[in-house]
């Protein structure tokens, strides 16, 4: 008797730099990323036509290469989800034809799926879901704090009023001289023991909306006006400060709804101060594996499977 196959979900993400595509089903996974921040690190930040076009020249090749690598024909594939929103327009614009096309020519399903949510969710691959959980979306376009009652009752606690957390990371690393992304940078490059500089000189209300552009100018201004500096000490002082902001932001949330189910998400999450302040809280935490952070689109495969169940 021949057994059957269990069918897969195709997952495209192209909302921003990389063009990421993914075959996810609950016994097997596979994805493949092709990032194109060496292409926009002379930029030093993310070019949308140039994005998008390494999106059109990537799309095909690593849906070819994913298929083959894991033996799977479209036969075996029952829905293509892809990223619908929000991004870059014309980069999820790439991702939806290439979506659409494939789901017209082999008449399978189609389904749009949230970026942010599928950031929200990522920690279920490797955690159980637990609701009602509190969880923070922290990347390069966005930094949100949810209250999730359930996979269709997601509520938006609070919402940065100006740069996303990994914005002000790559703009500072900028102005230091550092490769982009430079988020990853400032954090492995971290000392606590040289966080001296105090370039925030009010408390925040954990209440109030996320806002780092004032933070990023405090920071942007020292390095102005100082000729000689410890880079290592502006890092470490600016990482420390901003990740308080977060930690107490969601302390503040966790309280006031008393939910102790914390969990984190976006290419922030990888953030190891982060990560180690959070473990201290008295937080039943749900950490996302550090490969499932940053964009990809097995989180978009992942949601999909997700909304079904
Ligand atoms: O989720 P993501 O890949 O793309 C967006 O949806 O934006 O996040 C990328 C962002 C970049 O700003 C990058 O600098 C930041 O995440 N990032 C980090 C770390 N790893 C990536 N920021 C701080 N610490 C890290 N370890
Ligand atoms: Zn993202």
């Amino acid at each position: 008797m021949k057994i059957k196959k269990p069918k897969y979900i195709l997952a495209i993400e192209t909302s921003c730099d990389d063009t990421s595509v993914a075959i996810y089903n609950n016994n097997h996974h596979d994805v493949i990323t092709i990032s194109s921040s060496k292409e926009q690190s002379e930029f030093g930040g993310v070019v949308p036509e140039l994005a998008s076009r390494f999106h059109e020249k990537n799309l095909y090749t690593a849906t070819k290469k994913l298929l083959d690598k894991n033996s799977i024909s479209f036969d075996d594939i029952y829905k293509i989800a892809y990223t619908s929103e929000p991004g870059l327009k014309v980069c999820i614009n790439m991702g939806k034809v290439f979506a659409k096309t494939l789901s017209f020519l082999y008449e399978k399903e189609l389904k749009e799926i949230n970026h942010i949510y599928s950031h929200l969710f990522s920690f279920s691959l490797n955690n159980i879901i637990v609701y009602p959980f509190i969880g923070l979306v922290a990347s390069g376009g966005h930094t949100s704090i949810y209250l999730v009652r359930d996979k269709n009752n997601i509520e938006l606690l609070n919402e940065t009023l100006d740069d996303a957390i990994g914005e002000v990371y790559d703009k500072i690393a900028r102005v230091l001289k550092f490769e982009y992304p430079g988020g990853p940078i400032i954090d492995s490059l971290y000392n606590e023991s040289k966080t001296s500089i105090n370039f925030l000189n009010r408390k925040i209300n954990p209440a109030n909306q996320f806002s780092f552009s004032g933070i990023k100018s405090a920071v942007l201004n020292y390095i102005i006006k100082n000729k000689e500096f410890d880079k290592i000490e502006v890092i470490s002082s600016f990482q420390k400060l901003i990740i308080s902001i977060v930690i107490d932001k969601i302390i503040y949330y966790s309280d006031l709804y008393n939910i102790r189910n914390i969990v984190i998400g976006g290419g922030v999450a990888a953030n190891k101060l982060l990560r180690k302040e959070l473990i201290k809280q008295n937080f039943h935490l749900s950490l996302p594996n550090l490969d499932i952070c940053g964009d990809n689109a097995l989180m978009i495969g992942l949601m999909a499977k997700i909304l079904e169940d």
